[in-house]
C-alpha cells in the first residue's frame, strides 16, 4: 500500500477526516461507524445538520449490509452504474447511523470510479460517508489545489489525485418510492437511467420548499463573483455591453466565440457540454484567483449532461 495511503487509512480509524478524489468531484470523508469523524465533517464543511452526506462503498456487499428492502431495479441500476456517478437513495438498515442520515430513514449511496477512493475505503476496512469536499455553499472543488485552497488546515489531511473526470456531483435517484425519481441531476442522464428501468422520473427543477433531497434546498455553488448566465442568441451583444463597463470579466462558453476585450482576464471556450461541466468548478476558483467581479457564462442546452450544468449555474447566479 501506498504510504500516503495507509496514513490516510490510519487517520479515518483514529476518527479524523481525509479530503480524496472521486470522479466527480472531491470528497471530505469519515469512517461510517466514527460519530465524532461524522460530526467533524459537518463542522468543518459549515454544513447545516438536517442535510445527509453520501455513503461511499467499495463493494456490492457493503451495499447490501447498509440497506433494507432493496427493489431489484434498484439493484439494477447499481450494476449498470457503478462504479460511476449514480447515487441512490434507499432504505437504510442498522448499520447506518443517524447522524450520517440527519435523522432520515433512508441513505443515500455510491460506488465512486476511481481506483484511489475504492482502496481508501478497502483500506478504512468500512464504507467512507462524505460529502463533496468544499465549504458549505461554495463550489465542489475539482483539483487536488481548490481543495487544499478550500481545506487546508481544516481537513486531517488531503489525498492527492488528478482532476476529476466528471467535474458535477452525481446523479442522485431516489428508489425508495415507485416510480423512481431523481433528485439531483448529474452526468448520468434520465435517457440513461430509462434504458435500464424504464419509468425513471426526471427531475422536475429545484422546488422551493418541495425538496425531496435536503440538500437542494439549501444555498449552494457560488464563487465569491458574481455569475451571469447569457444565453447564445443574445450572446454577442450582452458579451460586447459587459466589456464596455469597468470591471473585470470572465467568459466561459462552448458554443460562442468570446470576443477580444481588455478587461476579459479569464477565458475559456470548451468543446462541448462535457467539456464544460468538467471544468466549471475549476473555472469558478481560478475567477476568484483572478479577481473577477463578473462571471459570464453561456447558457447550456437542457439536454442530457446540460440538465445539470443548468441546475449548478442557475444556483450559482441566483
Ligand atoms: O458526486 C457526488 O455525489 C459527490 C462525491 C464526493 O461523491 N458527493 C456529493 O455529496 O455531492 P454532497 O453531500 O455534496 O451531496 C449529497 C446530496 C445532497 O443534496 C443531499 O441532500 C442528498 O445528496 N442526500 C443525501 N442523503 C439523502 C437522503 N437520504 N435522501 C435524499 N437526499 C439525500
Ligand atoms: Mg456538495
Amino acid at each position: 500500500m501506498k504510504p500516503e495511503l495507509s496514513q490516510a487509512a490510519r487517520i479515518l480509524r483514529r476518527d479524523g477526516v481525509v479530503a480524496f478524489p472521486t470522479e466527480t468531484v472531491y470528497g471530505l470523508g469519515a469512517r461510517l461507524s466514527s460519530e465524532r469523524a461524522v460530526r467533524k465533517v459537518y463542522r468543518v464543511k459549515g454544513r447545516p445538520s438536517d442535510n445527509p452526506l453520501i455513503v461511499h462503498v467499495a463493494t456490492f456487499q457493503q451495499f447490501r449490509a447498509l440497506t433494507r428492502d432493496l427493489p431489484k431495479e434498484a439493484w439494477a441500476l447499481a450494476a449498470a452504474f457503478w462504479p460511476g456517478p449514480l447515487t441512490l437513495v434507499c432504505r437504510k438498515s442498522q448499520a447506518v447511523p443517524e447522524t450520517v442520515t440527519a435523522g432520515l430513514e433512508t441513505v443515500a449511496i455510491r460506488m465512486p470510479n476511481h481506483r484511489l477512493a475504492r482502496a481508501l475505503i478497502r483500506a478504512a476496512g468500512e464504507p467512507i460517508a462524505a460529502p463533496s469536499a468544499n465549504r458549505s455553499g461554495r463550489p465542489s472543488p475539482t483539483r487536488f489545489d481548490d481543495v487544499r485552497n478550500e481545506l487546508e488546515g481544516r481537513a486531517d489531511l488531503i489525498l492527492r489525485g488528478g482532476d476529476s473526470r466528471v467535474g458535477l456531483e452525481s446523479t442522485v435517484v431516489d428508489v425508495t418510492q415507485r416510480p423512481f425519481r431523481i433528485l439531483r441531476p448529474g452526468f448520468i442522464s434520465v435517457e440513461q437511467l430509462r434504458a435500464v428501468v424504464p419509468d425513471v422520473r426526471a427531475w422536475k427543477g429545484a422546488v422551493r420548499g418541495a425538496a425531496k433531497s435536503p440538500g437542494m434546498k439549501h444555498r449552494h455553488y457560488q464563487p465569491a463573483c458574481k455569475v451571469v448566465m447569457v444565453r447564445p442568441e443574445l450572446w454577442q451583444k450582452s458579451v460586447r455591453d459587459w466589456t464596455r463597463r469597468s470591471l473585470r470579466l470572465g467568459v466561459l462558453s462552448y458554443t460562442q466565440a468570446i470576443p477580444q476585450a481588455a478587461n476579459i482576464c479569464l477565458r475559456r471556450r470548451f468543446r462541448g457540454q462535457e467539456q464544460y461541466a468538467r471544468h466549471l468548478y475549476s473555472g469558478f476558483f481560478e475567477a476568484e484567483r483572478k479577481k473577477v467581479d463578473v462571471l459570464l457564462v453561456e447558457s447550456p442546452q437542457a439536454q442530457g449532461v446540460g440538465l445539470a450544468l443548468m441546475d449548478r449555474l442557475s444556483r450559482a447566479s441566483s
